[in-house]
């Protein structure tokens, strides 16, 4: 048995699908080392209100195939003060936390680490669908997304193929490209735009307008929601093409839905592993993927980490689209 008595538990701005199959690893790995678990609503908002509830392993059954998070989660404006951190980990103290675990993307994790210099131990899981904490090759919900985003774009494709339009599709990733990416590729789309760096639109019209000299009849441009002005884009390539384009933009259908196997292993192994940390005594660590392996990092030194943007996939979408 570890001298860790109990730990408390939240997710964190956006949801992701995997989540709840990270919330029940946690749980039920406590629940085996003899570990009570405070589950904590809505993020950091429900800790600085004390809206908490204990969870025990069958409080966690059902959950792992359900998109969403069954905490609850929100984004606190008030954890972005130092009041509020300090007000937080207070709370954390009276609650007699050994350890906080924080399921969450790159914003939710530095609220940890302003936590952990009050001396409250942080132990992150990477959920967000965006794959954007640069310290970790995979992040829990970005599997679902992708496939999400490309079940819609097959559906798009029909009917862009049907009227010989342009298609141009959004999808999510506000800072980043790799949901775009990803889909891009998956999907055969001719053109992406990431915000990482974004191509100039006459390059966009050019494309369109060399694929259907070669003879194709629909295009399929995909857009991240960093770059955004989708409809804009529409409207600019109809009008300097007079092809007829269409603009759909995914939004928030792609944070929904079944997590993928994928999804519910990382979920799994991450929160199998958090709770081993903490239990062996470990401060303040991210869960992460790095070449293939399942690991854990230094909480400060994973959130300064800065991935260089990689143009590879870009490169291939570029070679396959023509
Ligand atoms: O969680 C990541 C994300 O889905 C981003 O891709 C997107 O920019 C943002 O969250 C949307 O946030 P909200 O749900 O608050 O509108």
């Amino acid at each position: 048995m570890s001298e860790i008595k109990k730990i408390g538990l939240l997710t964190s701005g956006g949801d992701a699908p995997g989540m709840n199959a990270a919330i029940r690893s946690v749980v039920r790995t406590a629940k085996d080392h003899g570990i009570k678990v405070v589950g904590i609503n809505r993020g950091y908002e429900g800790l600085l209100h004390g809206d908490i509830r204990e969870l025990d392993g069958k409080d966690v059954s059902g959950i792992m195939n359900r998109g969403g998070t069954e905490l609850y989660t929100a984004r606190s404006e008030e954890m972005r003060t130092p009041e509020g951190v300090e007000k937080a980990a207070n709370i954390c103290r009276i609650l007699q936390l050994d350890a906080l675990v924080v399921i969450g993307g790159n914003g939710s994790l530095a609220g940890g680490l302003d936590l952990s210099k009050h001396g409250i131990n942080i132990i992150g899981i990477p959920g967000t669908i965006d794959l954007d904490l640069d310290c970790s090759d995979y992040t829990i919900g970005f599997d679902t997304a992708v496939n999400t985003s490309l079940d819609a774009i097959n559906k798009i494709r029909d009917t862009s193929c049907s009227h010989e339009r342009c298609s141009v599709v959004e999808v999510m990733g506000r800072n980043a490209g790799f949901i775009a990416l990803w889909t891009a590729l998956s999907g055969g789309a001719e053109e992406v735009l990431v915000p990482e760096d974004p191509v100039d639109r006459n390059a966009v019209v050019e494309q369109i307008l060399e694929n259907r000299s070669n003879g194709k009849n629909h295009n399929l441009i995909v857009v991240a929601e960093g770059v955004g002005k989708s409809q804009e884009l529409a409207e600019y390539i109809e009008s300097t093409t007079g092809i007829q384009t269409r603009a759909t933009i995914l939004g928030h259908l792609q944070r929904g839905g079944t997590p993928t196997a994928k999804d519910r292993m990382a979920a799994g192994i991450m929160g199998y592993q958090a709770v081993k940390a903490i239990a062996e005594g470990k401060k303040n660590r991210i869960m992460i993927v790095k070449d293939g392996k399942y690991t854990d990092i230094d909480l400060a030194e994973g959130l300064a980490y800065k991935r260089e943007y990689d143009d590879s996939l870009y490169k291939i979408i570029k070679i396959l689209a023509i």
